[in-house]
């Protein structure tokens, strides 16, 4: 199964991923994620992205589609993979047709924007091993220590609030459009994503069967 979760910063994409990955054993992949592990290892890609990702804005067409192209490449993708985060432009779509890829269905999980707001500025994320959290929806056993790995919580940078609008509106802006993108191919399913994480994960499996 090859799959796109599509929807915007804090629909539960990152969420929904994990899970359908382990049901399926199929890679997710994040191409927020690896952005941020560049940054981290303070490589060429990583200080380039820096900046639009602080600010709330898109990384560049080209240096996502060249992180996206390694990736897919890889031994595990082979049988599937679940793209969380990319393509976020019609640029990026279209770049992913011309690898010759194959997409089997698009989920797109829809949230109003004010419940969105809400999600992102009380997300939570581990430093060392980039498990996410909330602190109403999600807490961990310990406060703000990692249930998984006993790192550290924080805030990820773009989850304050002004960079929160500025995402969605990215978000509205140029991700969006995708959505006729996928539906005019016949691909596009939509998803609830505002009740409970379990629900979500029930109405997307669901989607996946039909
Ligand atoms: P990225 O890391 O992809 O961020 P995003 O798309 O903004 O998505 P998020 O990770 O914020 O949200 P999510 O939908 O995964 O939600 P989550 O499951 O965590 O991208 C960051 C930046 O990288 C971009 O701004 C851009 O600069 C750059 N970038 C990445 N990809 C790019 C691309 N293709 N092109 C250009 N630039 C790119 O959930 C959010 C919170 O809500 C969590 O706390 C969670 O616990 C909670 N939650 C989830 N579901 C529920 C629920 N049902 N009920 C209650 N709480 C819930
Ligand atoms: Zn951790």
């Amino acid at each position: 199964m090859k799959l796109i979760l599509l929807g915007a910063p804090g629909a539960g994409k990152g969420t929904q991923a994990q899970v359908i990955s382990e049901t399926l054993s199929i890679p997710a992949i994040s191409t927020g994620n690896i952005i941020r592990e560049a940054l981290k290892s303070g490589s060429e890609v990583g200080k380039k992205a820096k900046s639009y990702m602080d600010a709330g804005k898109l990384v560049p067409d080209e240096v996502v589609i060249e992180i996206i192209k390694h990736r897919l490449e890889e031994d595990d993708c082979k049988n599937g993979f679940i793209l969380d985060g990319f393509p976020r432009t019609i640029a990026q779509a279209e770049a992913l047709d011309r690898m010759g890829i194959e997409i089997d269905r698009v989920i797109d999980i829809e949230v109003p924007d004010e419940k969105i707001t809400q999600r992102l500025s009380g997300r939570r994320v581990c430093e060392s091993c980039g498990s996410s959290y909330h602190v109403v929806y999600k807490k961990p056993a310990i406060e703000e220590v990692c249930d998984v790995c006993s790192g550290t919580l924080i805030q990820r940078k773009d989850d304050h609030p002004d960079t929160i609008r500025e995402r969605l509106m990215v978000y509205h802006d140029q991700t969006e459009p995708l959505k006729s993108y996928y539906e005019k191919k016949g691909k596009l399913f939509i998803v609830e994503g505002q009740e409970e994480v379990a629900d979500t994960t029930r109405l997307t499996l669901a989607a996946l069967e039909d």
